[in-house]
């Protein structure tokens, strides 16, 4: 892999606007943002620029609204928070394009920031239209990209821009790819990749390009019962990709000739349904009655992989064990998180739910990295090159 240009190649800022593409995708309840990871994981970026003397422009999306504009999807509860956890004001803006954004960037002094209203109230944003693109890169004289969680996203906002302006990644995006770089160049050995969530079908890509690199992979979650059903056992009414057997069956087999030690949930804890009132039992994974479906790991699970973890020196985590939303079901997913974050290795955690659980319970800094991307960073992991880090490459 070549080198990635960074702030430091942009030159001399002073009095320079600057766009950047950040990934405040945050989730938020009533108008208010309940995990900030995002906001803060940008803020070093924000303030190298800052003292720089640029005048910044940021730019996200949030959610889907899919090219019109939504009221619970604009960015203001996000300006908020961002003034809040910067420290600094925040103008925020209700158009992405057009007289006034281009006025207010304008009207910027040195180290003064504004926020654009989210990317994708703009069909243009997705389709990486031209037209749109250029209207961007009229807010500014260079384009600095952190959000490493839509890297994998060729939109507008992150191709499009890159290619009109003298472009660079932030230092939120350097370190993720000088991380998610390690795992896959040189992991220190063993390497144990632990996976849940709920569809093997999203993650089946991965997990083939992980069956190929790690000592030993770790399945929880719904996904799974695809591959306990794959090899005949019981899961009651769990959630199966039926269509998915064949892929199961083929990544197990492809593990069993590399030697990779495939470990599939031995328990489990079941309801006859997700909800937090409901009746739960532990029951062994391939024999789940008739009638129930598995809703977490079970407590010898969790013993099984905090055992194999233990003697990880790489670990790659990404996905919840269980519906960890619903007390009843979370023990798991908290069980592992204490496991990773209790063991001398280099631990990266990727995902929206897995990283939640790991701050949830206090342990960010016993890990070596929480990924702020949860698609982004599977697809790296993957191998694949993703449309905004390839076009920040030098050359
Ligand atoms: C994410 O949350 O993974 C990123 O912000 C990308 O969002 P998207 O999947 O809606 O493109």
């Amino acid at each position: 892999m070549g080198r990635l240009r960074t702030i430091e190649d942009l030159g001399d800022l002073d009095g320079r606007r600057v766009f950047v593409r950040v990934d405040f995708n945050v989730p938020l309840e009533d108008g208010r943002v309940t995990d900030d990871l995002r906001i803060t994981a940008s803020l070093p970026t924000i303030e190298r620029l800052r003292r720089a003397g640029a005048r910044l422009v940021l730019a996200s999306h949030l959610g889907r609204p899919k090219g019109t504009a939504h009221d619970d999807l604009r960015l203001d509860p996000v300006a908020r928070r961002l003034e809040e956890a910067g420290g600094f004001g925040v103008r925020k803006l209700d158009e992405v394009t057009g007289d006034d954004p281009r006025a207010a960037a304008d009207a910027l002094g040195s180290g003064e920031v504004l926020l654009l209203e989210n990317l994708r109230f703009d069909p243009g944003e997705e389709a990486n239209d031209p037209a749109f693109a250029d209207a961007l890169a009229t807010l500014a004289d260079a384009y600095v990209d952190d959000a490493f969680g839509a890297a994998h996203r060729a939109h507008a906002s992150v191709v499009g821009v890159a290619e009109r302006l003298p472009a660079a990644a932030g230092r939120l995006m350097q370190r993720e790819v000088e991380v998610l770089s390690r795992l896959l160049e040189a992991p220190a050995e063993p390497f144990v990749a632990l996976l849940g969530g709920v569809k093997v079908s999203d993650k089946l890509a991965v997990v083939g390009a992980l069956v190929e690199r790690v000592e030993a992979l770790l399945v929880g979650g719904a996904m799974a019962f695809t591959f306990i059903a794959a090899q005949g056992g019981d899961v009651g009414t769990s959630l199966v990709e039926r269509d998915r057997l064949d892929d199961a069956r083929g990544l197990l087999s492809r593990a069993e000739e590399r030697g990779v030690v495939v470990v599939l949930p031995e328990d489990v804890v079941a309801a006859a349904k997700a909800s937090a009132g409901a009746r739960k039992q532990t029951v062994r994974a391939d024999a789940i009655p008739r009638d129930l479906m598995g809703l977490d790991i079970g407590p010898a699970t969790v013993e099984e992989f905090t055992r194999v973890l233990a003697d990880a020196k790489t670990v790659f985590w990404n996905g919840p064990m269980g519906v960890f939303e619903l007390e009843p079901f979370a023990l798991g997913t908290r069980g592992v998180a204490q496991a990773v974050a209790g063991i001398d290795a280099f631990t990266v955690v990727g995902g929206g739910d897995s990283v939640a659980a790991i701050r949830g319970l206090g342990y960010e800094d016993a890990v070596d990295h929480l990924s702020t991307g949860g698609g982004a960073s599977l697809e790296f992991l993957e191998g694949r090159d993703l449309p905004g880090i390839a076009v920040l490459m030098e050359g």
